[in-house]
């Protein structure tokens, strides 16, 4: 292997924690406290979302969970929509997806 190609999957593994360590701050910042990574708390776990959703899906929640909890079948919306930077959004959603059941030895 040459040295460049060393250093870009070194560049590439950097940004992937950068990116698991920036969703676990938004989430800690924003979702925490609502949401539980493995326990119902006030909303579903992450383990349970990352089951049954996409990304596309997640982010429209965040984004107007009032419209999208009804196209998810919830009667009620309790969650309030957020503005996210387009980092966080990305940083958040592949967190959230990280908790998929099939994921977990990857992490
Ligand atoms: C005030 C409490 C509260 C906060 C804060 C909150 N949520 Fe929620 N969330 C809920 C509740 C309650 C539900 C269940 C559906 C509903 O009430 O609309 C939910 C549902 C969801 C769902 C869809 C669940 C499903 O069925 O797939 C996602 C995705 C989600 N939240 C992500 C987030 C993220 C990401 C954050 C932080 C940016 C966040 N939530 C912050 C309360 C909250």
């Amino acid at each position: 292997m040459n040295k460049l190609l060393v250093l870009l999957l070194l560049a590439m593994g950097a940004s992937h924690m950068l990116q698991a360590a920036e969703g676990k701050k938004v989430f800690e910042t924003y979702c925490w406290g609502c949401h539980h990574q493995t326990a119902v708390a006030f909303g579903p776990p992450f383990t349970e979302i990352a089951a049954k959703r996409n990304a596309d899906e997640i982010r429209g929640m965040i984004t107007d969970p009032d419209s999208v909890s009804k196209v998810f079948g919830y009667k009620r919306n309790a969650m309030p929509p957020f503005k996210l930077t387009k980092e966080e959004m990305e940083a958040v959603t592949a967190y959230i997806l990280s908790y998929k059941p099939e994921n977990k030895e990857k992490k």
